[in-house]
């Protein structure tokens, strides 16, 4: 059986901890298909179509680094949703902290309740990433102030020309 598995997320934007997991994800499974959840009532700083083109770049470079089973897609609603649209039995969440876990658990539990088939898998943090968020990477952003190693490999300039274009 082929194990395929989604990684779920805003990517508001992609960052240097995303880009470690989804590395670490195709290490394990089949196919991994980035999915980047659009939530309608939050329209968050970058435009849907602009994470996407942030996150295939980054893919770009996985695929130098000889992963080839990397794809992405912009989803609306559950990720439980995402997950049988794409037909992935995994959810992979990277954890950060212990504030990670008790949201991840929550959602895990919330996702069994709605397909018992679909398996949460977590994902630790690497030490260098513990403290990268998107909301730092935002906040770099809007004070100008230069932190090459919180975007993912391939990403910044084009990140930096979109929050110059965000809505
Ligand atoms: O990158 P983030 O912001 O930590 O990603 C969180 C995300 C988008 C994965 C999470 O909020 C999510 O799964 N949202 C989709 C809505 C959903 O499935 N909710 C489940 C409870 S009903």
């Amino acid at each position: 059986m082929n194990k395929f598995a989604i990684v779920p997320g805003s990517f508001d934007p992609i960052t240097a901890g995303h880009y470690d997991v989804i590395r670490r994800a195709a290490a394990i499974f089949d196919h991994v298909t980035v999915a980047i959840l659009v939530n309608s009532e939050k329209s968050g700083t970058f435009r849907p179509e602009h994470r996407l083109e942030a996150v295939n770049t980054a893919i770009r470079e996985l695929e130098k680094d000889g992963f080839k089973n990397v794809d992405a897609r912009t989803f609306h609603g559950l990720t439980v949703d995402a997950a049988r649209e794409v037909g992935a039995s995994f959810i992979v969440k990277g954890l950060r902290n212990s504030a990670d876990f008790d949201y991840e658990f929550g959602m895990a539990e919330i996702t069994r309740r709605f397909d018992h088939e679909i398996e949460t898998v977590f994902i630790p943090s690497s030490p260098e990433y513990m403290h990268v968020s998107s909301t730092y990477v935002r906040e770099i952003l809007k004070y100008g102030k230069g932190d090459s190693g919180a975007f993912a490999p391939g990403t910044e300039e084009l990140i930096k020309e979109f929050y110059g274009k965000k809505v």
